[in-house]
């Protein structure tokens, strides 16, 4: 009897350590099972408790229930506990509010005059006129000669430029790109070729050494100076609005022939004149003309054959006009309370 429950007091140190000690649920239940399962050894205890007699029967029956409700209830103790350090922890430890409002990820801006070309090139993908780059590092064959600007043209000073230790230069215009266009293509084109120009020149509130130009030209049968004028003016009425007016001067440049500079009616008075148009109520926009027949034929086109129309404007320019900036040299600030403005 003695020994039989010292047996029963050593199955319970036992039984208590191992719950103590144990770090899983599946742990735990493989000591449930050893002890308190249909064969465990608690159980199988209670099961002989026929072979005592009545008075041991009551007090080592009485010490083994005891020892099973207090096993279940610390193995119940104890899953809770192990549980919470796996689901129930990671739950509490990761819970997140849904509901509380997000930190604000600050977004950039797209340059103003990043944004301009964009929109400038979507009015002519519009129009079915395809983008083209050329070069920036250019040479002079492209930038003059195949332009129709010989070494010595006078012309050539209306383009101060670059010039690099090697012989080449950085293009003070896009119009080479017409040229590198036409030398490996065949015409119907239509092509937009915006990008980055170089000149050599003081800056001041209206000049850039650095500055973007949107070229653009078409060459097909027929193409008339009435297409020219059509296209620049669909495209200055998307750009500033339909009330914009466009007037044409005659002008000169090399390349093409006829000429014009290309005025659009002052978008700050509507041309009634101010300050911005100089009380003149129009402003000057951009260059154009027909093809030039020698920039044909510098290219292997039959001028006989085939007519285009070609312009240039100043990326910047139009920009400074549409979001009514009144110094250039802003674009090239990066100041940041400027630029998200746009
Ligand atoms: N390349 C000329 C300039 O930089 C602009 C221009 C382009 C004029 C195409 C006529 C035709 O001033």
């Amino acid at each position: 009897m003695t020994n039989i429950k010292e047996k029963l007091e050593e199955l319970e140190k036992e039984a208590l350590k191992r719950i103590g000690g144990v770090v899983s649920v599946p742990g735990l239940e493989t000591i449930r099972v050893k002890y308190l399962g249909r064969k465990g050894e608690l159980t199988s205890f209670l099961r002989s408790l026929y072979k005592f007699t009545e008075a041991e029967k009551k007090v080592l029956g009485k010490k083994a229930n005891e020892l099973k409700s207090r096993l279940e209830e610390d193995i119940e103790n104890k899953k809770n506990i192990l549980l919470k350090g796996s689901v129930q922890g990671k739950i509490e430890e990761e819970w997140i509010d849904v509901t509380e409002p997000g930190i604000k990820m600050p977004l950039g801006t797209l340059h103003p005059v990043t944004k301009l070309m964009f929109e400038v090139k979507d009015i002519f993908k519009s129009m079915g006129y395809e983008i083209a780059q050329g070069l920036e590092v250019e040479d002079d064959y492209h930038s003059f000669d195949a332009l129709n600007i010989p070494p010595e043209h006078p012309a050539r000073d209306a383009w101060d430029t670059f010039y690099l230790t090697n012989g080449l230069l950085m293009r003070p215009h896009t119009s080479p790109v017409q040229i590198r266009v036409m030398e490996n293509r065949k015409p119907p084109l239509r092509v937009l070729a915006p990008g980055r120009v170089y000149r050599y020149e003081a800056e001041d509130a209206t000049h850039l050494s650095v500055f973007h130009q949107i070229e653009g030209f078409v060459v097909d049968n027929n193409v008339s100076f009435s297409d020219l004028k059509g296209t620049l003016s669909s495209v200055m009425k998307s750009i500033f609005g339909k009330d914009v007016k466009l007037r044409f001067r005659p002008s000169f440049f090399p390349f093409t022939e006829p000429s014009a500079e290309v005025d659009i009616s002052c978008v700050m008075c509507g041309g009634n004149g101010c300050r911005s148009c100089g009380e003149d109520g129009w402003l000057e926009m951009l260059g154009a003309g027909m093809i030039h027949p020698q920039v044909f034929r510098n290219v292997g086109y039959d001028p006989e054959k085939v007519s285009g129309f070609a312009f240039g404007m100043g990326a910047e320019r139009i920009a400074m006009l549409k979001y009514r900036i009144d110094d250039i040299r802003e674009f090239m600030k990066a100041d940041i309370r400027f630029l998200e403005q746009f």
